[in-house]
């Protein structure tokens, strides 16, 4: 698929890993450490192994210091605890990422809220929550971030645009319309109830959707000219990785679209290694 609707998401991606790579070459050079990383994948779901592998590569590629634990499903909630209490007055741990979702048995919001703020890259833990919803953010959650960059590209005006974000959870759809109407557009959240989602789409100048339910925004859910950000992943019976948007068809009628690979996906870990630098800013 080739168009220059698509907006590329690696080609996008590679200049902001190239000034966070050179930022810590020179800061090293000059004699601190360099930022370090601690990665916690629990179990053995296999995309959250390869999400966390893609994290670990990234991290190393450009130069931070990478701390992995594997754990074992079975592992207790105290366990766990103990070992973000460790990582957490870990002098060259910088940011601390736990890779969701957890085992049923642990407490999500024990575990987030455990996280030192400070080090809180995924921007989940409460305090950090908070501070976006009043529009001072410390940490910006990765996915939401790195959708306003590929926003940006796709030269939309935010605004006083009328954006429909589809989904409405605390790992995207809120983080992403909190910023949103930070920057004054208009937004609607809407999600699994909600009734004719198409009467809402096809107002959007800008339709962001997470959902991962395969191909569910047609051409007949949107306007011509809007905007599509696509952070749905499924993958087909066939193998096939695909995102919430019918991308092909959709092609004529937008302005703008994100492709599914290749869209969100890299430009959301380039964002994971910049709220790690950030957060080695902070404690250098
Ligand atoms: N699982 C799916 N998305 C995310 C994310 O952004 N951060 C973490 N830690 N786990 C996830």
């Amino acid at each position: 698929m080739h168009s220059n609707k698509l907006i590329d998401g690696r080609a996008l991606a590679e200049p902001i890993l190239e000034r966070l790579k050179s930022t810590i070459a020179s800061s090293v050079q000059e004699g601190n450490r360099p930022p370090g990383l601690c990665t916690i994948l629990i179990g053995d779901d296999l995309s959250s192994q390869i999400y966390v592998r893609h994290k670990i590569k990234q991290a190393n590629k450009i130069g931070i210091q990478n701390f992995h634990h594997d754990l074992k499903s079975d592992i207790s909630e105290s366990k766990l605890l103990e070992l973000i209490n460790s990582m957490n007055d870990h002098e060259n741990v910088d940011g601390i990422l736990i890779q969701l979702p957890l085992p049923a048995h642990i407490s999500l919001e024990k575990i987030l809220q455990a996280v030192d703020p400070f080090k809180d890259i995924d921007g989940f833990h409460p305090e950090n929550v908070g501070l976006l919803s009043i529009g001072k953010p410390r940490f910006i959650p990765c996915t939401p971030k790195g959708c306003l960059i590929l926003l940006e590209k796709s030269g939309v005006s935010l605004a006083g645009a009328n954006v429909v974000v589809v989904g409405h959870s605390n790992i995207v759809g809120k983080p992403m319309a909190h910023l949103l109407t930070n920057l004054e557009a208009t937004v609607t959240v809407c999600h699994k109830k909600t009734i004719d989602l198409k009467k809402y789409t096809r107002e959007a100048d800008v339709i962001i959707t997470a959902t991962g339910s395969a191909h569910l925004i047609q051409p007949d859910f949107v306007k011509e000219n809007s905007v599509i950000i696509d952070i749905g992943i499924t993958r087909l019976p066939n193998g096939k990785i695909v995102g919430d948007a019918n991308t092909e068809a959709l092609l004529d009628k937008v302005k703008a679209i994100t492709p599914v690979p290749g869209g969100v996906g890299p430009m959301t870990l380039a964002m994971l290694m910049e709220n790690t630098v950030e957060a080695w800013q902070f404690r250098l």
